[in-house]
């Protein structure tokens, strides 16, 4: 017996290869210094943890609506429109068991088989994986590291083919943190709205932006609604990667598509996690900030310390949590690749990053400074002696 052609379509996420071969090592008793998770490295703050527990004691451990409570999609919607100035209602809302789930729903939803999905590099992999999963074709966009990877909509234009379907857009990007400039994004959506094709906006990153930039969102722009897919999560946000809460905005077409086949899926996310969901998005938002400011030191530190290793070039990532410097003055000194960097790096020195080709790009590691002070200069020294020894 064979598996389904579909499972020879995709492969096992390379950003979780790494972190195998780090534990591995860890569990030899090895001090790896971990930069490949990305995830926050700060516990679920306390109010959102006693919601839950209050959940659990009032035996809220029920099934729910498939697509999540009504007070969840209407707490979504609202603090959307409270920090974007978007204004979707509650049928244009469904909850998902995190924010990968709002995406594969989402290529399941409006994404035929042959069609073309365009992703601009360096991506985040679940979007390729998951285009191939459905039939379809990624058609991948290089943007530039001279310009901090940030997609334009003529860089678009030149790529739109008949087949052309879907545009995935993650800003802030993982891996390269890179922001979109407001204007540009709306030039490339109304492009999108012009051509008849899906925008899909990743915001799983949306509140980590630096240097005092205002979050923005591209489902603020009411005339561009019918072509516009928001997926988000509460991941990163509120530091609850375990609690698997993430959603869809969409229209309520594209909504009922997703809650069809969630119904015979995952059905409703877990209960207690929907009123942790509630009680992180109506609650004290201090948390978020605390956690913002922390991530700005830490980035500061990682870039300012990269850029000082001779060898190594770095551009300013604007948000999320990730520096993706370029590391390919080694391919001169005995290193083939981006993955052999790595694994080179984990065997001598034992510091985890993940290499570039998992993001289709060919001449960068990811590291994540979603972990202490501590750590990072441990790491960063590491990293530095692993150039220096290079031959
Ligand atoms: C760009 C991006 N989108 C979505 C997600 C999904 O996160 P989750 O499924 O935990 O909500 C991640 C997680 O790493 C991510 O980096």
């Amino acid at each position: 017996m064979t598996l389904a052609a579909r499972m020879s379509r995709i492969s096992v996420s390379q950003t979780m290869a790494v972190a195998e071969s780090a534990l591995r090592l860890r569990e030899n008793g090895v001090d790896v210094v971990d930069f490949g998770p990305g995830e926050p490295d700060f516990p679920t703050p306390q109010n959102i943890k006693q919601a839950a527990i209050r959940a659990i004691e009032s035996n809220f451990s029920k099934y729910t609506s498939v697509g999540g409570i009504t007070d969840l999609k209407k707490a979504i919607a609202e603090k959307h429109s409270r920090d974007f100035g978007s204004r979707y209602s509650v049928p244009e809302c469904i909850v998902n068991v995190g924010g990968k789930h709002a995406i594969f729903n989402v290529f399941s939803a409006v994404v035929n088989e042959g069609d073309d999905v365009i992703i601009p590099t360096p991506y985040w992999v679940t979007f390729a994986d998951v285009a191939r999963y459905v039939g379809a074709n990624p058609v991948f966009v290089h943007t530039n590291e001279s310009d901090g990877f940030r997609l334009t909509a003529d860089m678009l234009a030149r790529s739109l083919t008949p087949k052309t379907r879907l545009l995935v857009v993650n800003s802030p990007n993982n891996p390269s943190g890179a922001v979109l400039d407001d204007d540009e994004f709306v030039k490339i959506a109304r492009l999108c709205r012009d051509r008849d094709i899906y925008l899909l906006s990743d915001e799983c990153y949306d509140h980590f932006l630096y240097d005092g930039r205002k979050p923005f969102s591209i489902g603020s722009q009411q005339d561009l609604m019918s072509h516009i897919i928001i997926a988000g999560s509460l991941s990163k946000t509120y530091a609850m990667t375990g609690w698997r809460i993430g959603y869809i905005l969409a229209t309520a077409e594209i909504v009922s598509g997703a809650n069809k086949l969630q119904s015979h899926s995952t059905s409703n996310p877990a209960s207690i996690s929907q009123k942790a969901a509630l009680e992180a998005l109506t609650g004290p938002q201090e948390s978020v900030g605390e956690m913002l400011a922390e991530y700005g030191r830490r980035r500061k530190f990682v870039i300012e310390r990269l850029r000082a290793i001779p060898g190594i070039r770095c551009s300013e990532p604007g948000g999320a949590f990730y520096a993706y410097p370029n590391i390919s003055s080694a391919f001169q000194r005995g290193i083939k690749d981006t993955l052999e960097f790595s694994v080179k790096l984990l065997e001598r020195k034992y510091v985890a990053v993940v290499p570039g080709e998992a993001f289709g790009t060919k001449e960068h590691v990811r590291l994540s400074y979603a972990t202490s002070m501590e750590q990072l200069d441990k790491g960063l020294n590491r990293i530095a002696e692993f150039m220096n020894e290079l031959g």
